[in-house]
């Protein structure tokens, strides 16, 4: 990265709480797992059956044999913790999650490293905001460590499933839901809690070639006291018509801005933005509420400042950024998330503007940076990487 100062690491971010919670440190796997015992699947897949499985890996259609599993109760809180086979859910029609979507998950993978061993990134952040978000949305918090638990049960249960080609991962779905069969509006008195895991390759077919982007006017992601901080499923079933709009503009993905202003740019679908500019500092949007704190994003905030890079969470104007484009301000803006990792936009396009962005440099740097941590190609210096098996 031939931009980057030689100069000492720039003052690093402040930890939000979030980050915080993220550095405390987890017991080694071995003292977490048996918390979910194991079922095993009688039908597991045989070596054969899961090597055609894992042949053409894209994103998130090919799943393991086993899930984790455990279930709340309002009266007797946490109980029944397993891992099970992986099949099909049984669940009243009332089901609340049916009605009024009181639901909430997590995203985070497994890598396998050469010496064979499996580890995940930060499993803490993951633990921390999924408790964050089960307060937004009055679901009852898993403990953290029964959390990291059910991630290493798991995947020690289906460790041949982890894959080891280029640039694939066990993507895990953590998610808990409310399984009470219940028709009026209130915080369900029962609630489930599951791991499913699914081999995976890139989130975009064609890797780290830039996406275009339809920034949207007419629909909002999030508004201020709203659940965009947090990770639920309406969030995300609310970008889908949006996307639509996106894919019928000949677009990627969408891009939402904020619904006070209508100005400044909050987030896409499921990623966080980047703006890099000429003189090397890097700005993504500051957390206002509405914006999901990603644990990429942080992790990249962090990495960037180590490499010298000033970054600014700010408030970032889409009139300002396509000035800035025109003038070569800015050179670079790219997308991060656990399922995208880091991806650059080459296109911004909306109403009355369409404009292309050639930089990568820095994207391309990132994404080596980032991801040589997680397969455990490079020193681990701010001891994110976890050992699952
Ligand atoms: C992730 O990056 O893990 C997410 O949850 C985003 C999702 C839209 C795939």
């Amino acid at each position: 990265m031939s931009t980057t100062p030689a100069a000492a690491p720039a003052p690093g971010p402040v930890p939000t709480p979030l980050a915080r919670a993220a550095a405390v440190p987890v017991p080694p796997a071995d003292s977490l797992a048996g918390r979910f015992p194991l079922t095993p699947n009688p039908s597991a897949a045989d070596d054969a059956a899961r090597a055609r499985a894992l042949r053409d890996l894209h994103f998130g259609s090919v799943f393991t044999d086993h899930m984790a599993h455990a279930r709340w109760t309002r009266d007797g809180g946490w109980g029944e913790h397993g891992i099970i086979p992986f099949g099909n859910l049984s669940l009243s029609p009332a089901a609340a999650v049916l009605h009024y979507g009181q639901e909430i998950f997590e995203g985070i993978k497994a890598y396998r490293h050469d010496d064979g061993g499996v580890w995940t990134f930060r499993p803490r952040y993951n633990a921390a905001r999924l408790a964050a978000s089960a307060r937004r949305l009055a679901l009852p918090e898993l403990p953290e460590e029964d959390f990291i638990a059910s991630l290493v049960d798991l995947v020690r249960a289906d460790e041949a499933w982890v894959p080891d080609g280029e640039g694939q991962s066990l993507y895990l779905r953590p998610y808990a839901f409310a399984s009470e069969a219940f028709l009026g509006v209130h915080a369900a008195d029962a609630v489930e809690y599951y791991v499913i895991a699914s081999p995976c390759g890139a989130y975009f077919p064609h890797g780290l070639q830039p996406i275009s982007i339809w920034v949207t006017r007419e629909y909002h992601r999030a508004g201020r006291g709203g659940t965009g901080a947090a990770k639920t499923g309406g969030n995300y079933a609310s970008s889908l018509l949006p996307q639509q709009e996106a894919a019928a503009q000949g677009c990627d993905q969408v891009c939402f801005l904020d619904d006070v202003t209508q100005a400044n740019l909050e987030e896409l679908g499921g990623m966080n933005i980047m703006v890099v500019n000429a003189d090397g500092t890097v700005r993504t949007p500051r957390l206002t509420g509405t914006i999901l704190e990603g644990s990429t994003r942080s992790a990249i905030i962090t990495l960037l400042a180590d490499a010298g890079r000033e970054v600014v969470e700010d408030t970032i104007s889409l009139e300002g950024l396509l000035s800035d484009i025109a003038s070569g301000a800015v050179t670079e803006v790219f997308a991060c998330g656990t399922a995208a990792v880091v991806v650059p936009l080459g296109r911004l396009k909306g109403e009355g503007f369409d404009v292309s962005i050639d930089g990568r440099e820095v994207t391309r740097h990132i994404h080596d940076r980032l991801t040589s941590i997680q397969y455990g190609r490079a020193e681990d210096p701010h001891g994110w990487m976890y050992r699952l098996v």
